[in-house]
Parts: C-alpha cells; sequence; structure tokens
C-alpha cells in the first residue's frame, strides 16, 4: 500500500475497532465552544516592550536560577535566564501541541483513534486541533514579539534539539512490544492534557511577570481545562476498550508517560548554564542540586494526583505490574501523607 493511503488508515490503537467493547456516554463540554474558545474570543496578546515585569519567569518554577553557583554570576545573567526559560517554554508549548496533541486529536477527529466513540467526541476533537494550533501560533508569535521588543535573540528552532518528552516518548516506544505500538501518543495525549492545565495555573497570577505574559498563559489555561475533562473521557473510552494483554502491556509504561511531560529538560538547563560560562561538572551539580530526587518525586507526584485517580477509576491499577510501577515512581501507594503547613505532624516530621 502507498505511504499516504497508509498514513490515510493509521490508527493509535491497533485492531478492528468494531471488535472492541464500547463505552456508551460521552458529555460534550464544546456547545459553547463559539463563546469560549480562546480562538474565537480572545484577543492576540501582543509583547510591546514597555511591559517588562521584574521577571520573565518564575525563578521557583525554574530553580537553577536560584542556585548558590547561578546566583553568584549576577542579577543580570539571572534576569536573561529567566527571559530564555520563556522562550524554551513558549517553544515547548508549540512542540508539544505539533507533535503530540494535535495528531492525536486529529486521528481521534477522523475516526481512527482505533476505538469506536461517539460522534460528539469526534466532532469536538476537531475543535481541539483548532485551539491547540492557535496555542502553538499565539506562543510562536508571542516569542518573536518579545526577541523584537528585548533584542534577545531567541534560540533558531533548527539548532535547537527538541524538548525531552521527544526524547522520552521515543523510549518508551522503544520498550513496547510492537502490537501495542501507537497506544502510547493516545496515553501521552491523555497524560500531557490532563496535567497542563496544572503546570499553567500558577503564572497567570504571578505579578512579578509582564502583563501579556499572564494574560497569554491564562487564555491557554481556560481552553486546556475544557481538554482536560475531554481527555478524562477519552481515558474512559480507550481503557475498556483495550484487551487484558494491552493493558498489561502498556499499565506499567504510564508512569513513564507521566515522567516524560512532567520532569524537568535536564538537558536543556545544562545548555543553557554552560552559556553563562559554567563547566561541566558545575552545570551537572546545579542541575542536580537545583531538582533534588525527593522533592521532584512529590512534585511529580501531587501534579499527577488527578491522572493517578482518574486510572484508578478506569481499574488500571487492579493489574499488580502497573501497579507496581505507580508505587515505584511514587506516584501511589506507600508514599507521605502530606500534611497540610503548620499541622501537628508536619512539624513532628
Ligand atoms: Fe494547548
Ligand atoms: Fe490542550
Amino acid at each position: 500500500m502507498g505511504i499516504y493511503q497508509q498514513m490515510a488508515q493509521e490508527q493509535l490503537v491497533r485492531g478492528n475497532p468494531a471488535d472492541r467493547p464500547r463505552t456508551a456516554g460521552y458529555a460534550s463540554r464544546y456547545g459553547r465552544w463559539e463563546e469560549l474558545a480562546g480562538v474565537r474570543r480572545k484577543p492576540r496578546r501582543d509583547f510591546t516592550g514597555q511591559d517588562t515585569g521584574e521577571l520573565y519567569f518564575p525563578p521557583e518554577l525554574y530553580p537553577v536560577v536560584l542556585h548558590p553557583l547561578v546566583a553568584a554570576k549576577g542579577e543580570v545573567v539571572v534576569e536573561a535566564l529567566l527571559l530564555r526559560r520563556l522562550y524554551d517554554y513558549l517553544d515547548f508549548t508549540t512542540e508539544l501541541e505539533n507533535l503530540a496533541v494535535i495528531p492525536v486529536a486529529t486521528r481521534i477527529s477522523r475516526g481512527r483513534s482505533g476505538l469506536v466513540l461517539p460522534e460528539q467526541m469526534k466532532a469536538d476533537a476537531y475543535k481541539i486541533v483548532t485551539d491547540e494550533a492557535w496555542h502553538a501560533q499565539f506562543s510562536h508569535d508571542f516569542a518573536r514579539q518579545i526577541e523584537a521588543g528585548t533584542h534577545v535573540a531567541r534560540p533558531a528552532p533548527e539548532d535547537t534539539p527538541p524538548p525531552a518528552f521527544v526524547r522520552r516518548l521515543d523510549a518508551l516506544r522503544e520498550q513496547l512490544p510492537h502490537e501495542v505500538r501507537g497506544i502510547e501518543s493516545l496515553l501521552f495525549g491523555i497524560v500531557s492534557e490532563t496535567l497542563i492545565s496544572g503546570i499553567l495555573a500558577d503564572i497567570p497570577r504571578d505579578e512579578r511577570l509582564p502583563v501579556p505574559v499572564r494574560e497569554l498563559v491564562r487564555d491557554h489555561a481556560e481552553d486546556e481545562g475544557r481538554h482536560h475533562v475531554y481527555f478524562r473521557s477519552v481515558l474512559k473510552h480507550l481503557w475498556p476498550a483495550l484487551t487484558v494483554r494491552e493493558r498489561q502491556a502498556v499499565g506499567p509504561h504510564v508512569p513513564a508517560a507521566v515522567a516524560a511531560f512532567l520532569e524537568p529538560d535536564y538537558e536543556q538547563s545544562a545548555a543553557l548554564l554552560r552559556g553563562i560560562g559554567l563547566g561541566r561538572e558545575q552545570c551537572a551539580q546545579v542541575v542536580a542540586e537545583a531538582w533534588p530526587e525527593q522533592t521532584l518525586r512529590r512534585t511529580l507526584a501531587d501534579a499527577a494526583r488527578p491522572l493517578t485517580r482518574y486510572f484508578a477509576e478506569a481499574g488500571a491499577l487492579d493489574d499488580p505490574r502497573t501497579r507496581d510501577a505507580f508505587e515505584e515512581a511514587g506516584l501511589w501507594g506507600a508514599r507521605p501523607v502530606r500534611a497540610a503547613p503548620g499541622t501537628p505532624q508536619e512539624v513532628a516530621a
């Protein structure tokens, strides 16, 4: 078969969709998409160069800049690193939409998910494709405007290695038996789309940041709130449609998909740190100390909590190997219960 015919027919989940169990029921959140979607309702957010805030990116979300070896380079260097981080963040958004979310949503909209999904659900996937194309477009436009306003060059895309999630997805796929390859893209869609709203939540409230940056992220977050609900339904349809064998094959890799999305891009950070004159060993030290393992595990587990719950509700954790993988990643089970600040448990700890 020719490559275009192959492309046209390729499914995310292999096999005849009609042979798989179906889940009835889907509550659309897109009835008022025309009135609510950012692409329809929101103006383009412009970075004019006059609205510089104190910071371009929250340092707490990019802790390498708080490390003594970096702080010692002075405020100007730290500020420049935060601007670079903003560029990388905008580029990450564009790449995530283009490489991970749009291809999956497109397949769903075209009836090529490999599942029999409600008609309305396929129709809604078109709206998600449009939303995501707009997010990619406005992130790219905005980065160009910042470049023009600050005269700080953004890295040329052709000289930049793909973001870490791309490499991590390749590694994950490699570990899957051939017959279930493709499902990882749906899983990653579910992971990233249910967790991105959490990532976007803090920036709009951060008054240290330039106003248009906050508005841009707020616009994105509003659309993502709807995507979150949608991809939660995708999981509700996906899991029962998989055979026990398929569930056993992909379930243990869900934590790796979570890490692929949520873990910092260490290599990108190391490259930025080399750019401010740190040696290789110093870069490794800063990266390791900025994201200590235990803290990172806790942060990831907290961020992934809604998703973990959805997988548990879908019955995914009934499989012992899947449950072990979640436990090993610190997402499930014997992890310390987090006490509210100031409560006796925390003081005792
Ligand atoms: Fe998006
Ligand atoms: Fe999205």
